[in-house]
């Protein structure tokens, strides 16, 4: 019998990537590879890079430069590119890096065993293609390994708002959504294996309408057909576009009782003038109302957002607009970015701010965001929430989950275990987490 061979793959980014890297690696599985944490044992090493910021880019490039040593210990180590970067980039990042053996972009992994035989041959492969094949469905030939408690379905890739600064409507392609008997089948199908949380994944994942037996699904559909399945217990989505928040999903926050009080809703900007600059087609406004509106529904959801300083023309006052929209929402929870030029997006040839400025915007805003989610965070101290235990703690004895409101709870006590949901009085808080014990 041949040992198997050892992959090791770094995945950079979005919880995308997290999804389609599990799936890389079952698709391997089936070429006689197994996961190692270890790059020094690696037959193959595989970067699922992400591109949506600069520095992203930059550290692949560097990461890659480390892999020499190994490389020239062991002239068989194959050394792989995936995901935006890969597609960005393309052919280039064998050109500037030659010891890449293979480039494969976010909607080619279903080829990824072909492109090993080659690589194995001594060739060079690269896919970056769109192709017209479904991937998932390709790569669903896989191990029925037992899971952790929760996980991440991809329903929904790739976008068509352009917002100006974004690349991913390049890298991940068009919006496509996936048919609703697949990922109904693939829900199942992870509960059967343990599972007991379930994040939808896309891009723009509040513009679902994946084929139903009835015509086209939208997501509070979709979401609806998952709070029936037995053995599912949390229902999560995310990213969402505020112009996609339709009634009926505001709606199923307020009803569906799988669907967790946690909204991640980018709003990247509280000026109206960059708003319109960033063609993020809605208003500061328009987004306040629409926070009223599933607060409506659901009173006690926790938001949380991304917010991008330092936009080319960005003035302090549309910086004041975006501390002041802050002020209003109250965020449990946010990711602030300095904005970066991203090569063929419109904003790239606008003129930037000064980066000295963009740093001290960002941490104003970071300092605001922080001071929201710690009094948010304070004010969990003595209710009772459900947490779902995914893992032991740092001590003997305690184990780590999550609330619904997706807080991470450290919790003391014996006889806990992987999986479990119950109820824990929050006792304290601090810097990332809350801190309780089993009510
Ligand atoms: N510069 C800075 N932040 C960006 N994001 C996307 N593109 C850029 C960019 N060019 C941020 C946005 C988005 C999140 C995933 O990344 O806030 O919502
Ligand atoms: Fe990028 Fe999101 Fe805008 Fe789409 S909606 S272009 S993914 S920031």
């Amino acid at each position: 019998m041949t040992a198997p061979k050892k992959l090791y793959i770094k995945t950079y980014g979005c919880q995308m990537n997290v999804y389609d890297s599990e799936r890389m690696a079952e698709a391997m599985g089936g070429q006689g590879y197994v996961e190692t944490d270890s790059p020094e044992d690696a037959d193959m090493i595989l970067l699922n890079t992400c591109h949506i910021r600069e520095k992203a880019a930059e550290k692949v490039y560097s990461e890659l430069g480390r892999f020499r040593g190994l490389k020239t210990e062991k002239p068989d180590l194959k050394i792989g590119v995936a995901g935006c970067v890969a597609q960005a980039e393309g052919e280039e990042i064998m050109r500037r890096q030659p010891l890449v053996d293979l480039v494969v972009g976010p909607q080619s992994y279903h080829r990824l065993p072909e492109l090993e035989a080659r690589v194995r041959n001594g060739e060079k492969a690269l896919d970056t293609d769109f192709p017209e094949e479904d991937k998932f469905e390709q790569l669903r030939s896989r191990p029925r390994a037992q899971r952790g408690p929760t996980a991440f379905l991809t329903v929904q890739e790739g976008c068509d708002k352009f917002c100006a600064f974004c690349v991913v409507p390049y890298t991940r392609g068009a919006e496509v959504s996936r048919p609703v008997d697949r990922i109904l089948t693939e829900a199942r199908d992870l509960v059967e294996r343990g599972v007991r949380e379930i994040t939808l994944l896309g891009q723009n994942v509040n513009a679902y309408h994946g084929a139903g037996p009835d015509g086209d699904w939208s997501l509070a559909r979709l979401i609806w057909a998952l709070n029936d399945v037995d053995g599912l217990e949390r229902i999560r989505f995310t990213t969402s576009h505020p112009n996609d928040m339709t009634d009926d999903l505001i709606e199923a926050h307020g009803t569906c009782d799988k669907l967790m009080p946690y909204l991640h809703l980018p709003v990247q900007s509280g000026s109206d003038r960059i708003l319109k600059r960033m063609n993020r087609s809605h208003t500061a406004d328009s987004y306040l109302r629409l926070i009223e509106k599933i607060r409506a529904a659901r009173p006690d959801i926790l938001m949380s957002g991304d917010f991008i300083v330092g936009f080319p023309e960005e003035t302090e006052a549309d910086f004041q607009a975006t501390l002041g929209l802050i002020e209003e929402v109250r965020y449990g929870y946010a990711y602030s970015f300095k904005y970066s030029a991203r090569p063929g997006t419109p904003a790239a040839e606008r003129p930037m701010v000064e980066a000295a400025e963009a740093d001290d915007r960002l941490q104003r805003l970071q300092a605001l965001i922080t001071r929201q989610q710690h009094e948010l965070q304070d004010a969990m101290i003595g209710r009772t929430v459900k947490v779902l235990f995914e893992k032991p703690g740092r001590f003997p004895g305690q184990m780590v989950g999550k609330s619904d409101y997706l807080h991470a709870v450290h919790v003391q006590g014996e006889g806990l275990s992987k999986g479990e949901i119950c109820p824990v009085r929050i006792t304290g808080s601090g810097a990332n987490s809350l801190a309780g014990e089993r009510a």
